[in-house]
């Protein structure tokens, strides 16, 4: 076995099969709660400080977002302390990269200041649908413009008089749930939120953790006008991406991997119940309050159904877990997965190119994916169609692959979520 290895400017990726995955790792901080940390200190009044931000670009966006809405942030010692209470308009256009979380919850705020925000991103940022987040925010007062009307980014906030509205996502998502939450903050009376099904639940957790008037029961949540006070915060680890090394972990041979404190809470769980109904030897130990260590070891896998209500509870790492189900004795199916195609790419495309190559039969029938299992996978050309997710997952199964060196272009994307995974790769190979 070679050593994984990365050239061409860093886009490129060879990964050379065989060889366990063994050792304990610690993952980058939990990418949801690094945004909306930034968010909220920005929000309080006062210095925050906030220790295991996510190292990555996506969360970098977030950050020069706060400083370009006039917080002040400062590296202090391993954390990052925050200044903020007082928004000013920025002084240009704010780009969040390939950032959907940035673009939608920085929207919410954005509609609560008075003054206008200007918010895009890159290609696939501005191709991701933005209506879910805008007709919420103009109902309640926001003057929104966009390419199509607003249902695209770029986007033109005029925030100002708000006032709560009784808003039912017609998609199940933490992402517009956070933007209507957080303009509820700004907004008279209350602002109400009904999920189709329960989401991440990180924007009602962490303003309740910081004082702001939130409440949340039954399936919905409720804000009133209010605001975070300063905070201190320990970032805990992120599931999604200890998924690929617990996946990892339970295809290749021999392998045995335990990812260190990482967030355990709503909608984030949902990927080990299914690896633990497909047979794999996975656990979770409580650590402390939200927080896990995760342990798995390599063993059968046979497939199993994934229902659309479980969707949300894994949304980000169907990508990985179909190539677990590559290797599962018998077909697994994904159904109600349709809301993949609104990724950071069309991930139901990008995952069928990306079985495709390793020679694992699958295919998307409507909304569902199925993969047939059984597959002995092979070596191939993969392109990571600028989806971090994509590249890592592949990267994943090109580990469990037989023959040659698997070469993945587009790895550069992977420093949006998880700039150390090849750093990450190489230690629990030579562990
Ligand atoms: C996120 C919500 C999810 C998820 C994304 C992060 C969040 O998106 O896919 O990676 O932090 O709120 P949706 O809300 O679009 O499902």
């Amino acid at each position: 076995m070679g050593p994984v290895g990365l050239s061409g400017d860093g886009d490129v990726l060879a990964v050379p099969p065989g060889g366990p995955l063994r050792g304990e790792l610690r993952v980058p901080g939990d990418k949801s709660i690094s945004h909306r940390a930034l968010l909220l200190a920005a929000l309080a009044d006062g210095v925050s400080s906030i220790s295991g931000l996510s190292d990555g670009a996506d969360v970098a966006a977030t950050a020069a977002a706060v400083r370009a809405l006039g917080a002040a942030t400062e590296p202090a010692g391993g954390h990052l302390q925050v200044r903020g209470g007082e928004l000013r308009a920025p002084p240009g256009p704010i780009d969040v990269g390939n950032s959907g979380t940035t673009i939608r919850l920085l929207a919410g705020i954005a509609a609560g200041c008075p003054f206008t925000t200007v918010l895009g991103g890159d290609a696939s940022v501005n191709r991701r649908p933005m209506g879910r987040v805008t007709e919420p925010l103009r109902l309640m007062g926001a003057e929104v413009d966009g390419v199509e009307g607003g249902r695209r980014a770029p986007l033109r906030i005029t925030g100002g008089e708000l006032h709560g509205i009784c808003w039912q996502p017609p998609v199940a998502s933490a992402q517009v749930k956070g933007a209507v939450l957080l303009a509820g903050l700004f907004a008279d009376g209350e602002t109400v939120v009904r999920e189709p099904v329960p989401t991440r639940a990180h924007t009602e957790e962490m303003l309740a953790a910081f004082g702001a008037d939130v409440r949340a029961a039954g399936g919905e949540v409720a804000v009133r006008a209010s605001r975070p006070a300063p905070f201190d915060l320990a970032v805990p680890g992120d599931p999604s991406a200890a998924a690929f090394w617990i996946v990892g972990a339970a295809i290749v041979p021999g392998s045995e991997v335990t990812v260190l404190d990482t967030y355990h809470g709503q909608a984030r769980d949902g990927y080990l119940r299914v690896l633990q109904r497909m047979g794999a030897d996975v656990t979770a130990t409580p650590t402390g309050d939200r927080r896990v260590r995760l342990t798995c070891r390599a063993g059968p896998l046979r497939g199993v159904t994934v229902a659309a209500s479980e969707i949300a509870d894994l949304i980000d790492e169907i990508p990985v877990l179909a190539v677990a189900a590559a290797t599962a004795d018998g077909p697994t199916r994904f159904e109600g997965a349709g809301e993949l195609r609104h990724k950071e790419s069309d991930r139901l495309r990008s995952v069928l190119a990306g079985l495709a190559t390793l020679g694992a039969p699958a295919e998307v029938e409507g909304d569902t994916l199925v993969v047939h299992g059984g597959a002995r996978l092979r070596a191939g050309p993969l392109d990571a169609a600028g989806d971090h997710r994509i590249a890592m997952a592949f990267c994943i199964g090109a580990l469990a692959a037989a023959g040659e060196e698997t070469i993945i272009s587009g790895w550069r994307s992977v420093a949006t979520s998880y700039p150390g995974f090849v750093e990450d790769l190489a230690r629990c190979r030579e562990s």
